[in-house]
């Protein structure tokens, strides 16, 4: 086990389209637990996770090469913004005033938009006090992709000593908006390339789901978990029900949902537990947030090749994408995603990997 405390390194990673350099920072904690983290969308890289035995598996997809970032994917480890998930035709109101987005998923907007901000390049500025931590700050300027108002965002990566990968957001405005932040790192605890995550054993921290029409846009109801297939209040393989001939299931190929998480505080709650009997390897997940998505990389099909030199085959990762439940600007039933000036959006999720003894 390393004690000393080893510096945040930076390296090139390429050059953007528009000439914008691209960093990658490599962030080590005091247990081996490696994040890589590059400038272009805070795209998370690489998560080296150490087990009991001290043993460094990557646990998340994504490429060794900036190109096949630049050249499109499913998000992979990316910061998402400004509104993580599914807005229904790709516009809301606010204060009397209709905003029409960038539409790119059918007649939805999804993800941000065109140009998210997983795609956008990110100023970065290491920790400087030993802390394994990096700061990434983008401005986003009134009327990108459709959204009012200036906003200043700040996203903080630390890995801390207790193995886990944590994620401060935090942003402000300088007029009413919506804001929808969210982390979309694809892990396979077995490692990358090892297969399928069929066998994961998943518990989420919902008695409740919001159900959703064929485009996954939530039909406004919190509906129980309790009797369908998207029921993981008790460990349950993600591959047991993910063929199950269920409505909801049809509409998202397989999971592809937010759960409400139980919650009594708006403190940092337990969301989601996963354990792959395979390598024994456990993912925590805690949130501020009141829902987390469910996505069982349905959508990957093989054709984009990982840092393993497999495939990223369909299921080759899962999703526990923290987040205000999809179309909330659309929705005053659900918890508010308007963020005013003078107000400060805050949020914070860490995915922590405790070890077996
Ligand atoms: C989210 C969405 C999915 C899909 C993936 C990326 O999880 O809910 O439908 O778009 O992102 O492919």
């Amino acid at each position: 086990m390393k004690q000393h405390i080893l510096p945040i390194v930076k390296k090139s990673f390429g050059t953007a389209a528009n000439e914008q350099n691209i960093d990658r920072y490599t962030l080590t904690n005091r247990q081996g637990m490696i994040a890589e983290i590059c400038t272009l969308g805070g795209i998370v890289i690489a998560l080296k996770v150490p087990d009991a035995a001290g043993k460094c598996v990557d646990v998340v997809l994504g490429f060794h090469q900036l190109d096949k970032y630049l050249s499109g994917h499913p998000y992979f480890g990316c910061i998402i913004g400004r509104f993580g998930n599914r807005i229904a035709r790709g516009r809301f109101t606010l204060e009397g005033n209709t905003y029409p987005l960038a539409v790119n998923n059918g007649e939805n907007h999804l993800h941000g938009g065109l140009q998210g901000f997983d795609k956008v390049v990110w100023r970065a500025e290491p920790n400087t006090d030993g802390t394994p931590s990096l700061a990434l700050y983008y401005k986003s300027k009134d009327g990108e992709e459709g959204y009012p108002g200036n906003l200043n965002v700040q996203v903080t990566y630390t890995v801390s000593d207790d193995n886990a990968l944590r994620i401060d957001y935090v942003a402000t405005t300088d007029r009413p908006t919506v804001l929808n932040l969210t982390h979309h790192g694809y892990f396979n605890l077995n490692g990358e390339g090892e297969g399928d995550i069929l066998d994961h054993e998943l518990t989420i921290n919902a008695h409740r789901f919001t159900p959703v029409d064929a485009n996954l846009i939530p039909i406004g109801e919190l509906r129980p978990v309790r009797e369908t297939p998207l029921d993981f209040t008790v460990p349950t393989k993600i591959g047991a029900r993910i063929n199950a001939n269920d409505e909801q299931i049809n509409f998202g190929g397989g999971y592809d949902h937010n759960y409400v998480i139980n919650r009594e505080t708006d403190d940092l709650t337990f969301a989601a537990r996963v354990y792959s009997p395979k390598s024994k390897r456990i993912m925590e997940v805690f949130t501020t947030e009141p829902g987390v998505q469910l996505y069982t990389g349905n959508f990957l099909d093989g054709t984009l090749t990982g840092k393993s030199g497999q495939p990223h085959q369909k299921r080759s990762g899962f999703c526990l994408e923290t987040q205000h439940f999809p179309d909330s600007p659309n929705r005053p039933e659900f918890p508010t995603t308007v963020l005013s000036p003078g107000e400060k959006y805050q949020s914070t999720t860490v995915y922590r990997f405790p070890t077996v003894p």
